[in-house]
């Protein structure tokens, strides 16, 4: 589904040239969620970008469903950690201007843009504007905004990242439920290795700069998964091991910055 092959990635950053990821292969499976967890500055989003078609690889190349990625690609949904919602639309003009883009007619596409409304437990505000909304609601805005453009992946750039302890437990349970029930291949970036744990069928651990696939763990906590399984022994193994191999990343990286 998602193949990454061989990418290498430098930017230019006026001064010198910065090798942002180096020699990164990937193969991601239909309906894999799959997690991305590494040292800040290591390639992560630079990658997620060229999935979405956003930036180019200065070397390999990227294929979806055997198809390489050349531009801006209509069957990737991308959610970032800023909600960027229209604030002069609704909630439901802001789920239905993909759909609208896209020509479907009104009362098609406000079908289609109300059951993902009802998905992220939003029905009574689809008449509400962003500012009328807290954080964590504008969120779900943008994840329905995604779901209802109905793409084969999603994107999600540390999507829960800006918002408080509490509402991100909410949205993480409500993402397990809404992932389990599309089985969408979904590719998420966290700093957190809790979230990770949760969410993931596997887990990337990336090296610090230049970002490669350092490990690759499959997580076999059994489905449907909850926020208080994290008290459970398992799943407190899982987390001391992915942290030893992350902490080594994380502490060269502060080497290198420093
Ligand atoms: N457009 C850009 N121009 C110059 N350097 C960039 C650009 N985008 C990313 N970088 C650099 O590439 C590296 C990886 O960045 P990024 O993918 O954002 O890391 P992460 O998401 O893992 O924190 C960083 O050193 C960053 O400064
Ligand atoms: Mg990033």
């Amino acid at each position: 589904m998602i193949l990454f092959e061989n990418i290498s990635k430098s930017f230019f950053d006026g001064k010198k040239q910065v090798q942002a990821v180096d020699d990164f292969n990937l193969r991601i499976r239909p309906g894999e969620f799959v997690c991305i967890v590494g040292a800040s500055g290591c390639g992560k989003s630079t990658l997620l970008n060229m999935v979405a078609g956003f930036n180019k690889p200065s070397s390999g190349q990227i294929l979806l469903n055997g198809e390489p990625v050349t531009g801006i690609d209509p069957r990737c949904g991308m959610i970032f950690q800023s909600y960027a919602l229209f604030p002069w639309k609704t909630v439901l003009g802001n789920v239905e201007f993909g759909l609208k883009m896209q020509g479907i007619p009104r009362q098609q596409r406000q079908e289609i843009a109300g059951k993902y409304i009802d998905m992220v437990g939003l029905t009574s505000f689809a008449d509400s504007y962003p500012c009328e909304l807290s954080g964590g609601m504008r969120q779900r805005v943008t994840i329905a905004r995604a779901l209802a453009n109905n793409p084969e992946i999603l994107l999600m750039d540390e999507p829960f990242a800006a918002l408080d302890a509490m509402t991100r437990q909410v949205l993480q349970e409500e993402l397990l439920r809404i992932v389990d029930e599309s089985n969408k291949t979904t590719l998420f970036i966290t700093h957190s290795i809790d979230e990770a744990i949760l969410l993931a069928d596997r887990i990337v651990i990336m090296s610090a700069r230049p970002g490669r696939v350092k490990d690759d763990l499959r997580i076999n906590l059994p489905r449907p998964r909850h926020v208080t399984d994290q008290l459970a022994t398992e799943y407190l193994d899982l987390k001391a091991s992915i942290w030893s191999s992350v902490e080594e990343e994380v502490r060269q990286n502060m080497l290198f910055n420093a």
